[in-house]
Order: C-alpha cells, then structure tokens, then sequence
C-alpha cells in the first residue's frame, strides 16, 4: 500500500480523485493524498475541515473480493488501525466511538468515510478516506464545532508531529490488519475493536434510520454491527446510526 501515490497540492476531495482513477482501473493500494481539500466530505453529507498542509487527507483505493455486505467490517478495520497506530506514535489517550470516529476526550481527531461500488453483490473497488487532525489549530476550525473536534497538536499541548512518520506507521498497520483480516476473517478485527472502543458499556442514545433507540451499547456482533442492550433487556443490532449521549 502506498507503492503508488498520487499527489495533489489541492483537490476538491481526495475520494473524487481516487473514484475517478479506480474507474480507470488503478491498482489496489493506489494511494491520492492532497496538501488541502477545497471540499472535503465527511459522513452523512457532512463537510470536512482540510486546511492546507496541517493534516493528512488521504484515500486508499481497495479490492477486497468479498461480498458487499462486508464493506462496513472495512470501516472497523481501519478504525482499529489508525487507532492503533496513532496512540502508539503520539502516547495520546484516543479511543473509537462506534463505529469508526477517533476521539481523544471526547472530541473527534480523524474520520473515515468509506465508499464502495459494487456490481451483482460483490465489491468492485472500495474507497477508503481518511481524514486526520495532525497540526491543526483551534482557528482552523469553525467556532460552532470546537467543543467536538481537535487535531493531535492541540491535545498534545501544542507541540505537533510529522504527517509523514503518521502516514507511513498508519500504512504499516492497516496492511497488517488487512492481510490478517483476509486469511482469518472478521473476528480477530473485532477483539481489537471492542478493546479500543469507548462506545460500549455506556448508555447512549442511537438516531437510526428507523428510529431512536437508548441503550447500552455491548459489542460487534459478527457481521460488525452494534449490539445494544436496551432498558427491558432484550438486545438489538444496529448496522447504521448517528450516536449521542442518552436525554
Ligand atoms: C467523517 O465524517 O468522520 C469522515 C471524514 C472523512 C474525511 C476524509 S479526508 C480524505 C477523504 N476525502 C474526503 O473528502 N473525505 C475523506
């Protein structure tokens, strides 16, 4: 991973790029990094603060030959990864918030948005974006969302660290965890996950699609989804949701 790197000083999102050359048929591992992001996109049709070279903004193109209900485990997977990686590299205390968030008290450092297109049930090619907050600054960020976000410098009392070394270590242990994911399967993933979670075993309250659900949160199950233990005990699994504290 990260043999072939496309390199932009400025893009409008580094997952437009890397979409545009998976359709022209890039490797798996191709790798489009920018300096800025002039419309960076985060989940649920969400902007993403990319401020020019203070951050990594990254998109991995990927094809696994699995089926395309499995495009989510991949989300998990590189959540653990960046996790593992980056509390290893900066000593910080980040946690996951379910499904693939990465806070350090309480507020977000990085994001993973993961698009997949798929042809008669099975992944064609995924696109795995990833944002990380590295040497941002409070100024960078729009005043109504500083109390949920923060960069690796600030938490680190601002001293900051070299995009490089995090690019490099992150590549290293997402192609561990890749490799170990396609010869054993989703559990080892899961394990992992659960241990770096901060979601679970506190009550919260999940926005789904079909609905709110307050609960606690007590494990993947194995597909990958949340299984939350709701108040008159019985457990139910929930695959996509926004995840907040209980009212
Ligand atoms: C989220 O909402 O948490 C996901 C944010 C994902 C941001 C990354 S930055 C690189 C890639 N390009 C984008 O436009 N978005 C992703």
């Amino acid at each position: 991973f990260g043999h072939s790197i496309d390199w932009h000083e400025a893009v409008d999102s580094t997952q437009n790029r890397a979409q545009r050359l998976a359709e022209e048929g890039a490797p798996e591992g191709t790798l489009v990094i920018a300096e800025q992001q002039l419309n960076g996109r985060g989940r649920m049709g969400r902007g993403w603060v990319s401020p020019q070279g203070k951050g990594i903004w990254m998109s991995m193109i990927l094809r696994p030959s699995v089926p395309i209900h499995f495009a989510p485990q991949l989300t998990l997977l590189t959540a653990v990864a960046l996790c593992r990686s980056l509390r290893r590299l900066t000593a910080l205390p980040i946690g996951i918030k379910w499904p693939n968030d990465l806070l350090v008290e309480g507020k977000k450092i990085s994001g993973i948005l993961l698009e997949s297109t798929a042809e008669e049930e099975r992944l064609r090619y995924v696109i795995a974006g990833i944002g990380i907050s590295v040497n941002l600054e409070q100024s960078d960020y729009p005043e109504e969302i500083l109390n949920k976000v923060t960069s690796l410098r600030i938490a680190n009392g601002g001293e900051g660290f070299d995009r490089t070394t995090v690019i490099t270590d992150f590549l290293q242990e997402w192609e561990q965890l890749y490799f170990l994911y396609l010869e054993n399967g989703f559990t080892p993933i899961i394990t992992l996950w659960e241990a770096l979670s901060v979601s679970l075993n506190h009550p919260a309250r999940l926005i789904t699609p079909q609905g709110t659900i307050d609960g606690v949160p007590i494990g993947l199950d194995a597909s990958g989804a949340l299984k939350v233990r709701k108040e008159d005990g019985s457990t139910v699994i929930v695959f996509s949701a926004e995840m907040g504290e209980p009212v």
